[in-house]
């Protein structure tokens, strides 16, 4: 028998969801009621009618997750996490240090991609926003992977060997000389920066340091809504999240 789910959600049929934790006796439904947990638990991919409300009891996935992160800071784009992890060749057993945990979302994303053989060190300058990304990664119950610290990530952290340092606060070129040290030979480097002068900056701090393959990208992710009468882009405007910084230390340069 599979061991039981932490978590469902719950799927309306107008797409809302609704992320519940399993962990105890009875939850509590937002304007539903209160249920037993294992009834839930006997219903994943079926239909679940309580009263005059009708969802579908799924299994969450690492999107839910992140789109359900209780926020104390505006969190990374859906369409940005994924393109970060490829980008930094993020994968099982790998090591990876966050600067700028905010609201942990990024931190979910890298601790369900590390792996439980792999590690992630995430630093906050505010207490009160590494105790958010803390309970959120706790409540996707991935706490076992990442290591939360309150430090400044621009005055240099003690990590050496990352395969990877991916970068979320206002000045990332002031921690560009840091990342060189932390990082491994070939390891990647990420920032994620919602305004062109913080992407020039980092990239000249880049290019005066030892890194390579240095581009920046904004990732553009347009739905396309299906209809039998016609499919087409959909009409939502496409809003901005940010740009992404990559590089890869080096030992030489050209
Ligand atoms: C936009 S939030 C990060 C959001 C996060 N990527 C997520 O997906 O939830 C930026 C965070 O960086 C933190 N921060 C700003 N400057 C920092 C620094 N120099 N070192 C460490 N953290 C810093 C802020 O306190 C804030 O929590």
């Amino acid at each position: 028998m599979n061991a039981p789910f932490e978590r469902v959600v719950l799927l309306e049929a107008s797409g809302a969801k609704h992320l519940v934790n399993l962990d105890r006796e009875t939850v509590k439904i937002p304007s539903v009621g209160v249920v037993r947990a294992d009834t839930l638990q006997g219903l994943l991919g079926r239909r679940w009618t309580i009263g005059d409300r009708t969802f579908l009891v799924m299994v969450p996935s690492i999107r839910d997750e992140i789109e359900s992160v209780r926020r104390e800071a505006q969190i990374i784009g859906t369409k940005d996490a994924p393109a970060l992890l490829w980008n930094c060749d993020v994968k099982p057993g790998d090591f990876v240090v966050e600067i700028g945990a905010g609201s942990g979302a990024l931190t979910l994303a890298l601790a369900h991609a590390v792996g439980s053989k792999g590690r992630v060190v995430t630093y906050d300058v505010r207490p009160e926003f590494l105790d958010r990304a803390r309970d959120n990664v706790t409540a996707a119950d991935l706490e076992g992977v990442v290591e939360f610290k309150i430090g400044d990530g621009r005055k240099g952290v003690v990590e050496r060997g990352a395969d990877a340092m991916i970068l979320d606060i206002p000045d990332p070129w002031e921690a560009v000389d840091g990342a060189a040290t932390v990082l491994r030979p070939c390891g990647h480097f990420a920032s994620y920066s919602p305004n062109m002068e913080q992407v020039n900056r980092t990239v000249a701090t880049l290019r005066k340091s030892t890194f390579v393959e240095i581009r920046s990208v904004e990732i553009i992710e347009r739905e396309i809504v299906a209809h039998e009468a016609g499919t087409h882009p959909s009409f939502a405007p496409l809003g901005h999240t940010g740009y992404l910084t990559f590089a890869r230390k080096v030992l030489d340069t050209f």
